[in-house]
């Protein structure tokens, strides 16, 4: 198929080249009998080339929505156009010139001719060339046309092939669907080259396709007399259906003239037609198929201290506690303008002093560039002026989309240089597990050597990290990369004689690993674990995070659960822990049905079949999967697990997720861990108890945070408590970027698309406590603000003269508030947990500017209702039992 196809289409192009066809000899003759006398002789030096002119017509427009298509503007280009074979080589390339002759619409410029040199048979681009003349290329209707005509395909590799072209990497498919009629069709692009980072895979979706049809004369020669090509470029979300933008060009192309004429070559045929164009025309190279030196974005000035200065504004004027939908929408284009930001910028931003209350956006946006120039102007210029914003500045850093790896050395030498006794050191250091995690996990094949010990960086991080001795601090940051590594050393620390708080931070970084690494040795220490067999006593707390990372492996190592199983009993020896594994089985098959059924399949052995004892438990500790939203794909869910120790709180760990198709991205989590708090309740000092101890663990968008160790001892825990008086802290505040792409597109019909894409939330945490310890009572509440923006920018060029534009954003705004309530009278004491989220706001614009200046605006607004989340059974035993204090 392929064969015949070239072989046609070389017939297209090749008409002079060969020997005229008997049939258009003979009508020649037979119109004119001195038709080739009239010809000039051929000696060696004459050449017989084409001349063939063409009228065309291209139609581009940019809409935001279909039903707007109808009304909107289009550009319109219109004239004839000259195509020239100028040179044949001996290896089968052609070089060809393509000329404006007449501007019909009166917008076409004064473009200079191009020169193309390409492939004979398969029409393959091999080079583009501009007239020495131009002094500047950029992107118009020749080159449109020229790669309407020239294919980005592989000579000789096949009518499908999927390939690197102007656009990016496509599918490009050539065809014959009908007798004298051919088709390309470029699809399934991975558009730009430029940066493409989304955090959420799906928030956003980009098509990008094109059709060409080329009519094939179906009397006598073979020449393409007619070309059609239609382009589609979109922007949507399924987030909301009126956000994005379409972008359509067409292109008509006819042949009115077509002549032979006779000239004295311009080279000898073992030149190469790229290097003729050069040596006979003084054409200058602009590049391959890529188009690579022609100018298609537009070029504009950076923007970055004039958006921190928006930035600033809008805080002067609506205060520090408020936030919206500007908060993410402004950082997300400060992040995009950061990464072409110079030092001096950077330097102006930070010394400037108004910019002192947005120093933490500025340390941030300045993480998240991900260079390693930006890490050196970090150190001499951000943290030589303001050290305290080291937190805004790793923040920034964890989240940085950059995999630059210049950067990820530089961050290392950074940590070589600081002191391990140093708070500093183990912060950056916290930062760099999470930047190398995602180093990992960009391929599977980057997973793969990761896992395998292979990336010297990522090795020589764990090793540097664990060299002086493991202890709890150092687990806390494998946490944030649990490769194999990790995993490994984590793993030797289980069921021995190390103390209990290694051996639980050992616990956490197995759980954060992937399932795949865990295997039978590992198992059979958990349930060692488990069933408290290990050389020490284990704690409840360590049979729960055994039980978390054991039911992670079901059903993939089916003998788990029956080992689980096996340890039933009428006379359970620890009812916290029977109770968290009967939750843990439930909420698992909650949330994947596979395991469900496992579970049930399990019980139906006569073995297992449930003894109901385990209904019976007078336990709290709970695992909780609660689904909160389903839409477009995404699925956001959150899971609670809590244990409880003589009705007493000891830990709870909440984690709101995002799941889509098989990936789960880790929203936000929150850890709450304490020890020997029953003590201070209770007053009475038992020989097992020890200092109380309160620790929380934040983590961000896939980031923990370090611990906050929020008291330790007695004296701390009763001044953390004289200030728990109900003043509102901020917990925690940052910018989590989602979504950033910069993108030039040329369109077939000559015209340019730019296009800016970018998103974030922003998240606050504000948390206020009260303890009286006179009402022996405590209220203590998280909340959440979060803002999310997705903001697109679709501006349509005509050379470097701006035709239209749409500006859309989509943003979301609501609170999430987590709320614990508690009497501590006496034990048990009453408690009662509730999670709920007010209104979540939607709203979309959509921003039309005319080549006018002239502006539309859309907005439209919806509401979703707030929802307060179904409790667990037992957190609603609890509710109930505080709320019967109230009653009279
Ligand atoms: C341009 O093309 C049109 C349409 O075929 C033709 O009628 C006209 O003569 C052409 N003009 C020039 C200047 O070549
Ligand atoms: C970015 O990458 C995705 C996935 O590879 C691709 O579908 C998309 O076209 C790319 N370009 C832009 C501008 O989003
Ligand atoms: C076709 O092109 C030739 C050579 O440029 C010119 O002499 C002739 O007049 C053209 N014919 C038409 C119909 O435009």
């Amino acid at each position: 198929m392929f064969f015949r196809i070239s072989l046609v289409l070389a017939l297209f192009l090749a008409v002079s080249h060969a020997v005229p066809d008997l049939d258009e000899i003979k009508r020649n003759l037979k119109k004119n009998p001195n038709h080739y006398r009239d010809a000039p002789t051929l000696d060696e030096n004459t050449v017989r080339l084409l001349k063939v002119d063409y009228w065309f017509r291209t139609e581009s427009m940019l809409y935001d929505d279909l039903d707007h298509k109808e009304k909107d503007p289009s550009t319109v280009i219109a004239g004839n156009y000259t195509f020239e074979t100028l040179h044949h080589d001996v290896e089968g390339g052609m070089l060809g010139r393509i000329s404006l002759t007449h501007c019909k619409t009166g917008n076409c410029g004064e473009p200079s001719p191009i020169y193309i040199s390409f492939r004979q048979g398969g029409n393959n681009v091999e080079s583009v060339f501009k007239a020495s003349e131009d002094s500047d290329a950029s992107w118009n209707f020749l080159y449109g046309i020229a790669n309407t005509i020239y294919t980005p395909q592989e000579y000789g590799e096949g009518d499908e092939q999927t390939v690197d072209t102007i656009y990016g990497r496509c599918r490009v498919n050539f065809g014959r669907p009908e007798d004298k009629r051919f088709r390309r069709i470029i699809d399934k692009c991975e558009l730009g080259y430029g940066l493409n980072f989304t955090k959420f895979e799906g928030i956003e979706s980009v098509t990008y396709d094109q059709d060409v049809w080329y009519t094939q004369n179906t009397k006598v020669d073979a020449d393409i007399i007619m070309i059609d090509a239609v382009e589609m470029l979109a922007f949507r979300s399924p987030l909301h259906e009126k956000h994005g933008f379409h972008v359509e060009s067409r292109t008509h192309v006819e042949i009115h003239n077509r002549t032979r004429v006779f000239v004295t070559r311009y080279c000898e045929d073992t030149v190469p037609s790229a290097q003729c164009a050069e040596q006979a025309f003084g054409a200058v190279r602009v590049g391959g198929k890529l188009y690579d030196n022609v100018k298609i974005g537009q070029v504009k000035p950076n923007k970055l201290t004039k958006l921190i200065g928006t930035y600033r504004r809008h805080l002067n004027d609506m205060g520090d506690s408020h936030i919206c939908e500007q908060h993410p929408l402004l950082y997300g284009q400060i992040v995009q303008e950061a990464r072409s930001a110079k030092r001096e910028d950077w330097e102006a931003a930070i010394r400037y002093p108004e910019n002192d209350h947005v120093l933490s956006v500025i340390a941030s946006s300045l993480g998240s560039v991900g260079t390693a120039e930006s890490v050196t102007t970090a150190r001499e210029v951000l943290l030589g002026n303001s050290p305290d914003h080291l937190d805004d500045l790793l923040f920034g850093m964890s989240q940085s989309s950059s995999s630059n790896e210049k950067w990820h050395k530089q961050l290392m030498y950074w940590l070589g240089s600081l002191n391990k006794e140093s708070e500093d050191y183990w912060k950056l250091a916290n930062t760099i597990a999470t930047i190398l995690r995602k180093r990992c996990e960009a391929t599977s094949s980057s997973l793969n050597s990761c896992n395998k010990g292979k990336e010297t960086i990522v090795n020589k991080f764990i090793n540097d990290l664990t060299a002086p001795g493991v202890n709890d601090k150092v687990l806390e940051v494998l946490e944030n990369i649990p490769v194999f590594g990790s995993f490994n050393i984590a793993k030797k620390y289980i069921c021995t004689e190390e103390s209990a708080d290694i051996q639980k931070a050992a616990l956490n970084v197995i759980l954060a690993a992937n399932k795949n690494l865990y295997e039978t040795q590992l198992t059979h220490k958990l349930i060692r674990v488990f069933r408290n067999t290990c050389p020490q006593q284990t704690p409840t707390s360590h049979s729960q995070l055994a039980i978390d990372i054991l039911l992670k492996c079901v059903p993939d190592h089916q003998n788990v659960a029956t080992l689980i199983l096996r340890t039933e009993s009428l006379n359970p020896d620890d009812q916290e822990k029977w109770n968290y594994l009967y939750k843990a089985i439930e909420s698992s098959g909650e949330r994947d049905e596979l395991k469900a059924e496992f579970w049930s399949r399990m019980r139906q052995f006569k073995v297992f079949r449930p003894n109901f004892l385990h209904r019976a438990l007078q336990a709290d500790s709970h695992v909780h999967w609660q689904n909160i939203a389903d839409a477009s794909g995404f699925n956001l869910f959150s899971t609670a697990t809590a244990e409880f120790i003589h009705k007493s709180f000891k830990r709870s760990n909440f984690e709101l997720s995002l799941k889509k198709g098989r990936k789960d991205h880790s929203l936000f989590s929150l850890s709450i861990d304490t020890e020997h708090l029953d003590q201070f309740v209770t007053g009475s000092a038992s020989s097992t108890s020890g200092t109380p101890e309160g620790s929380v663990r934040i983590g961000v968008a896939g980031h923990k945070l370090p611990t906050n160790h929020i008291f330790k001892g007695s004296t701390d825990l009763l001044s953390t408590v004289w200030d728990a008086d109900g003043r509102t802290h901020k917990v925690f505040e940052g910018h989590i970027p989602v979504r950033n792409s910069r993108v030039s597109v040329p369109l077939l019909s000559g015209l340019t698309v730019d296009v800016d894409s970018i998103g974030a939330i922003t998240l606050r945490v504000l948390a206020s406590a009260e303890v009286s310890l006179w009402n022996q009572r405590s209220n203590a509440k998280a909340e959440a603000y979060t803002s999310g923006s997705l903001h697109l920018t679709a501006s349509l060029y005509q050379e470097s003269q701006h035709v239209r534009k749409i500006e859309s954003t989509i943003s979301a705004l609501s609170t999430f508030t987590i709320d614990t309530r508690a009497i501590f009278e006496s034990l048990p004491y009453d408690f009662c947990l509730k999670t709920s989220n007010n209104n979540v706001d939607v709203k979309q614009k959509t921003v039309i500017e005319e080549v006018s200046h002239k502006k539309k605006t859309y907005n439209r607004k919806r509401v979703h209702p707030g929802v307060t989340y179904r409790l667990d059974d037992s957190t609603i035993r609890q509710c109930n039992n505080y709320l019967e204090q109230f009653r009279l």
